[in-house]
């Protein structure tokens, strides 16, 4: 973490987005009294507790920028966690990515079976929905629709799902990915949630669409940076601390920025981008001192 005033800000941030963002889901997922009970218990298992929360706290600080009530962002929020929750379901499945360790426990199907976990990757991609469309995440049913055509484009084959598809066909003998097509597959796969956390914000805020140019430029950079700095963790992370199964992605074929350029050059990259996306806040004063500072975390993190 940062050093100084800011370091201390972004941490007290982090914890409190955490501890707001369990408390929410808690309060979603109660476990029914019949057998879908086990349904539920893997969503809650999967979902409370452990991640980061970074696009929940992308959400709450954009919202902040315009004076948006904190409990609106934290449902938008949870809402993006949800699909990103249900998407890590889903990649660790032995289908996918094969891993056995998340949030530093054992990977849903691992603790549960195969067929819990798809389902409680549908059901958590059914709930994000379900909270966006409740009247709770904003009275405004234009807003309410905006929110959710967002994070649907953000989610499916124009975004997530389409980074996804990419990302598997890489492992394939033969196919050959250059810059152009990494940087693409990875502004799918993870840039896109990260970029729809910082618009929803905004569209929270009734920002209009050519208002929100500069944060959907801050968005782009942060989502690409992120990713680098994932790829960069396999590499060089400490699985302990990650509490992912890490030193896997050249092993099983993936095409990374440090697959391609290598650690140093990749690093530069990633801290360039960050670089530029505080550039694209220069129109706001210290109110968006927690989006610059998120930015630095988001290269420089160990986990
Ligand atoms: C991990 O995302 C998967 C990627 C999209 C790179 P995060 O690093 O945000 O995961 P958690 O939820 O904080 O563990
Ligand atoms: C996953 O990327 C991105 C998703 C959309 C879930 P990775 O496969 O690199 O994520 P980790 O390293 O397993 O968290
Ligand atoms: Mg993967
Ligand atoms: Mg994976
Ligand atoms: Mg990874």
């Amino acid at each position: 973490m940062q050093a100084g005033a800011i370091g201390d800000r972004l941490s007290d941030a982090i914890s409190n987005v955490q501890s707001d963002i369990d408390s929410l889901l808690d309060a979603l997922l109660p476990v029914p009294a019949d057998t879908s009970a086990r349904l539920v218990e893997a969503m809650r298992y999967a979902a409370i507790g452990g991640g980061k929360r970074v696009r929940p706290l992308l959400v709450v600080s954009t919202a902040g920028l315009f004076g948006v009530s904190r409990d609106a962002a934290l449902r938008v929020g949870a809402a993006i966690e949800a699909i990103h929750v249900y998407s890590l379901i889903h990649d660790d499945l032995p289908c996918m990515d094969n891993d056995d360790l998340r949030h530093g426990k054992p990977t849903l199907h691992k603790a549960f079976d195969e067929a819990t976990a798809v389902l409680a990757g549908d059901a958590l991609h059914a709930l994000a929905f379900a909270i966006l469309a409740d009247n709770d995440t904003s009275e405004d049913p234009f807003i309410r629709s905006e929110l959710i055509a967002t994070l649907a484009v953000a989610s499916g084959m124009h975004g997530m799902a389409g980074g996804q598809m990419m990302d598997m066909v890489a492992d394939e003998d033969g196919v050959i990915y250059d810059l152009r097509t990494i940087t693409r597959l990875q502004q799918l796969k993870t840039g896109a949630l990260l970029a729809a956390s910082v618009e929803m914000g905004a569209i929270l805020g009734r920002v209009a669409p050519q208002g929100r140019a500069h944060l959907r430029a801050y968005a782009r950079d942060i989502g690409l940076a992120f990713q680098i700095a994932d790829d960069l963790l396999d590499v060089e992370g400490d699985q302990a601390k990650a509490g992912k199964s890490l030193r896997k992605d050249a092993a099983q074929g993936k095409q990374t920025f440090v697959t391609l350029m290598g650690v140093e050059k990749a690093r530069e990259q990633a801290r360039a981008l960050v670089d530029q996306a505080i550039g694209h806040l220069a129109a706001h004063g210290h109110e968006a001192d927690i989006l610059r500072a998120l930015a630095r975390y988001i290269v420089e993190r160990d986990r």
